[in-house]
């Protein structure tokens, strides 16, 4: 396929082959990852290889019991990575001033590019993949699976392998409501209802289709699909404590000195 196939086609796959990645595959995925564009080149990422059955079952458990942890062959989990490039700086008698929640940032940004690297030329050579968004909800328990040191930090992991289901790829919203030609153009409300209209039922109506899932909103009492964002899946009480949590883990990483008075 080519570059725009591979784009279109794109659906994130759940369920997975047990079968392995040949390793001449998994090098060029990796390699891909490398291709793409990081601040300064100073490519401030690690990319973690999970293989080993005991390991993955020990993330399957840190990423909230997602199972195409245990299906999948192989798990990258990217990292934000300022150690490698702190070491060379000591060594050639420069100081590094990257201890800091800019240059976190920076990290975080190569690090994304390069996990969408990885997934798009692993699909291209048929392999399916899924973001885990719980890597930012683990950081203390994958800090310590990982034995992170300073300067290093979990930003995002993908789940690799031969997919076992062909789902549909879903749908986006309106084009025209997310680009702005020249100035941010505010929505007024009933655009705004516009926008999410198709989404609504197209989000509610799969949602429903999990068990789990469905249970949790009926129990909820809610009764449409940002409703299920605000109050069931992402509600304020877990995203405040997620994020204490990786304030926390920033600073014990080495990323907020600069808060700290001289
Ligand atoms: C940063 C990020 C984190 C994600 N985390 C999860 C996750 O933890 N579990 C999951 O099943 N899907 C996860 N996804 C996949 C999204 O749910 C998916 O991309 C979205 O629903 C659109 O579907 P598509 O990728 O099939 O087009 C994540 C995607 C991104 C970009």
């Amino acid at each position: 396929m080519n570059t725009l196939e591979t784009i279109e086609a794109h659906r994130s796959i759940r369920q997975f082959k047990s079968d392995p990645i040949p390793q001449g595959d998994l090098d060029a995925i990796i390699h891909s990852a490398t291709r793409g564009s990081s601040s300064g080149n100073m490519q401030t990422y690690s990319i973690i290889v999970t293989r080993d059955p005991k390991r993955r079952e020990a993330l399957w458990e840190l990423h909230l019991e997602q199972d195409m942890i245990r299906q999948a062959p192989v798990l990258l989990t990217f990292c934000v990575d300022w150690n490698r490039m702190n070491q060379w700086c000591r060594l050639r008698g420069a100081t590094p001033g990257f201890d800091n929640f800019l240059c976190f940032l920076v990290g975080f940004a190569d690090a994304l590019i390069a996990a969408q690297n990885a997934a798009l030329a692993a699909e291209s050579i048929g392999y399916g993949i899924c973001y885990m968004g719980t890597t930012l909800c683990a950081t203390p328990g994958l800090i310590e699976h990982f034995g992170l040191p300073d300067g290093v930090f979990p930003a995002t992991t993908l789940v690799v392998g031969l997919p076992d289901e062909d789902p549909e790829p879903r749908a986006r919203l309106p084009l025209e409501s997310v680009v702005h030609e020249e100035e941010y153009q505010e929505f007024d409300e009933d655009r705004t209802l516009e926008t999410y209209r198709d989404r609504e039922a197209e989000g509610w109506n799969r949602y429903m289709k999990f068990p789990d899932l469905a249970r949790r909103i009926r129990e909820s009492g809610v009764t449409n699909l940002a409703q299920v964002y605000t109050e069931v899946k992402y509600t304020a009480e877990r995203n405040r404590g997620f994020s204490r949590d990786l304030l926390g883990g920033l600073a014990g990483q080495g990323f907020m000195r600069d808060d700290e008075p001289t």
